[in-house]
């Protein structure tokens, strides 16, 4: 059986992988410069659902006999299934912001999987009003202009140093989000206002953990941050200087460094 999302191997065929969940409303691709880095880890990128080389959500709920309606369970199912079929059945995984709502939903269903988890620039609170009815505007004129509802995005993404100091990831970031798929935009909009707090699903984790987030993220607090560290027992906390809630596109290294240390702590 092929996989349900598309899988990109790098580096050693070996198990288990290091797999890492991309950002919103990005792919696979936004963790190159990171993988660069780890040439000799078995790394796996995954696409989420309409995004990158991954199929339509509808796509996905129906290979997993799901309901259609967006939903961040159906991505983690997903991943599960897609690591499966890989034959793959235990994993260290890390995900940045959206990635890391996948990887709590994945914690919450699959937690026999994780041997290890990365949450980088996210936070397990659920959205309150204000923050579920900005993305149903986005996911609206997402249906409307297309890539057009997240331009808005570059400036909040990136800290205040990219901003200031690296036009190359600046100009990367702009081609990124122009790019952007207009359905997954709006599944995944949809999908994260509908999901719970996860911070019990968090705790019940007894793998390593590492918790990492950049100093100048204006999208994801230290105050999250803090929160999810502090139910955990066996975690590392990484504050990357200089960068903003794109610390993997924007510090590649400091951010490849962390993920080595929580693959060596928990294979
Ligand atoms: C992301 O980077 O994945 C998004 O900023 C997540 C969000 O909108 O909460």
């Amino acid at each position: 059986m092929t996989a349900i999302l598309a899988l990109h191997r790098h580096g050693p065929d070996d198990v288990p992988p290091l797999v890492l969940l991309h950002g919103f409303p990005l792919d696979a691709t936004m963790w190159d410069d990171v993988v660069a880095l780890l040439p000799d880890l078995p790394v796996l990128t995954v696409d989420a659902p309409g995004f990158g080389a991954s199929p339509a959500p509808g796509a996905v709920a129906e290979a997993l006999g799901r309901s259609a309606d967006p939903a961040l369970e159906t991505y983690a199912d997903a991943v599960a299934a897609s690591l499966r079929d890989a034959g793959i059945d235990r994993a260290v995984v890390a995900g940045l912001s959206m990635g890391g709502y996948a990887l709590l939903a994945l914690a919450e269903r699959h937690r026999g999987l994780l041997m290890g988890a990365g949450l980088l620039d996210t936070k397990a609170e659920a959205d309150d009003d204000a923050a579920r009815a900005n993305r149903a505007q986005v996911a609206e004129a997402a249906a409307e202009r297309g890539s057009e509802a997240v331009a808005p995005m570059l400036t909040q993404v990136l800290g205040t140093t990219t901003q200031a100091e690296r036009p190359g990831v600046v100009d990367r970031m702009r081609d990124a989000l122009a790019a952007a798929p207009p359905e997954g935009i709006a599944w995944a909009q949809r999908a994260m206002a509908a999901r719970p707090d996860r911070l019990a699903a968090l705790a019940r984790l007894d793998v390593p953990v590492l918790v990492l987030r950049g100093a100048e993220d204006a999208m994801s607090p230290q105050a999250a941050a803090g929160t999810m560290a502090q139910a955990l027992t066996d975690v590392e906390v990484v504050v990357v200087p200089h960068a903003g809630h794109m610390s993997a596109v924007e510090e590649p290294r400091a951010v490849a460094d962390a993920l080595r240390r929580l693959y060596e702590r928990s294979v």
